[in-house]
């Protein structure tokens, strides 16, 4: 697991940060088995395998594609396969990576009509839906959706955005990105009626990074018949039969597909509904613990706080970038940074995928005692807090 040593000190090195997340040392175990032949029978077996064990992930019985590539690149892939040159398309801003996935969908030619954000509060589906109300000549052709922002720990209501396009009786695709949710909080494919999913594999999956995946509707994928993109390597048809027969268009990425079959059987012998309270549980104790140190949650909006992620605001005259650094060289212990306009304002502690009561009470021990010896003003006691949380 993560017991090797990253700054040189002995015993456990606490990786914090949402993604990439701890793999299990089983995974390690799978991914180190010997090399094989990717056109062969018994990979190809193991590969179908791995994608089928997808479906129920995601709760979808459309095909789940495996990608050789990150997260951008899954919103690469599914802007280029499913969208044409000028299209527009609806981003509701949440953060960074809402901020992000604009970026990428002007570099492949869309039009981008952004929804401004605070940064502290998720999707709000009134707006989406008077912004399609608005479009009475159905230009927009697609509503962009992050699940959870990574960047403030603020998670969004996809039925509530589904409902909003139905409430608009409006056409146009929506794709969500799950790429911090999925596992670790509800994410429902086919009943929220969503058209592309996209994620990636080191975060709620528990694998290294290096994997994206991509969920489609029929919908998808029949606009996918008029796109007039060149997706390229990231051309969806090779890859949507690949889940079939385990065969890939070119090699691979072996040793991530053994892992990924083994973490996915992972979670399905957990169970969903059993990850996602363990989530659940662990997000709680962190804003429990947050509370009690006085310290603001980036996140504004009750019932809107990341099980995931939290995002914790410093003091004012605080650099958040120092007191992690301080952290890290003291503990071992990596927080993430804050990202885009808040960064050196906040940082994350990281409470998805491969994680225990024990792990997050050693995390928040780590930050608790690092705060102090770092000579920020906040109130003790707040592990007491999460402490009461995990053991009840
Ligand atoms: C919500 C979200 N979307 C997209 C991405 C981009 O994924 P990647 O860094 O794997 O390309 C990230 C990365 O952390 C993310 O958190």
């Amino acid at each position: 697991m993560s017991n090797s040593v990253s700054n040189s000190q002995a015993g456990y090195y606490f990786l914090q940060v949402p993604g990439p997340t701890v793999v299990p040392d089983e995974v390690v175990a799978a991914m180190s088995q010997p090399m094989m032949d990717h056109r062969g029978p018994v990979f190809a077996k193991l590969a179908a395998e791995a994608a089928q064990n997808l479906k129920p992930i995601f709760k979808t019985k459309q095909p789940v594609m495996v990608i050789p590539a990150s997260g951008t690149g899954a919103w690469h892939a599914s802007i280029a396969n499913c969208l044409s040159k000028g299209d527009k398309v609806l981003i509701p801003e949440v953060g960074m990576f809402s901020t992000l996935w604009g970026k990428v969908s002007r570099e492949l030619d869309l039009e981008v009509i952004e929804i401004a954000g605070d940064w502290r509060s998720g999707i709000d589906a009134q707006k989406v839906e008077d912004a399609l109300r608005a479009d009475t000549a159905g230009e927009i052709k697609a509503v962009f959706a992050t699940h959870n922002e990574t960047s403030t720990g603020v998670t969004s209501d996809i039925a509530a955005v589904r409902a909003a396009l139905n409430a608009a009786n409006h056409d146009a695709l929506l794709f969500v990105d799950t790429v911090s949710s999925l596992v670790a909080m509800d994410y429902d494919h086919d009943g929220w009626g969503v058209d592309i999913a996209i994620c990636g594999s080191q975060k709620g999956l528990m694998l290294p990074p290096g994997l994206a995946f991509a969920a489609v509707s029929e919908k998808a994928l029949e606009a996918k018949k008029t796109s007039d993109l060149n997706p390229g390597y990231f051309e969806f048809d090779p890859l949507i039969s690949a889940t079939e027969t385990g065969l890939y268009p070119y090699t691979p990425p072996v040793s991530l597909i053994y892992g990924l079959k083994k973490a996915t059987e992972m979670i399905l012998d957990e169970g969903l509904d059993a990850i996602y309270a363990r989530h659940a549980k662990l997000g709680e104790a962190t804003r429990a613990c947050v509370n009690v140190w006085g310290l603001e949650t980036q996140c504004q909006v009750e019932g809107q706080h990341s099980n995931a992620v939290t995002a914790v605001r410093v003091p004012e005259g605080i650099n958040a970038d120092e007191m992690r650094a301080f952290i890290f060289d003291k503990y071992n212990l990596s927080l993430a940074a804050g990202l885009g306009k808040i960064a050196g304002e906040v940082f994350r502690i990281g409470h998805l995928g491969y994680q225990n009561p024990l792990t997050l009470m050693g995390a928040l021990s780590g930050v608790e005692m690092g705060m102090e010896a770092f000579g920020i003003k906040f109130k003790k006691g707040g592990v007491n807090a999460a402490m009461d949380i995990l053991s009840k």
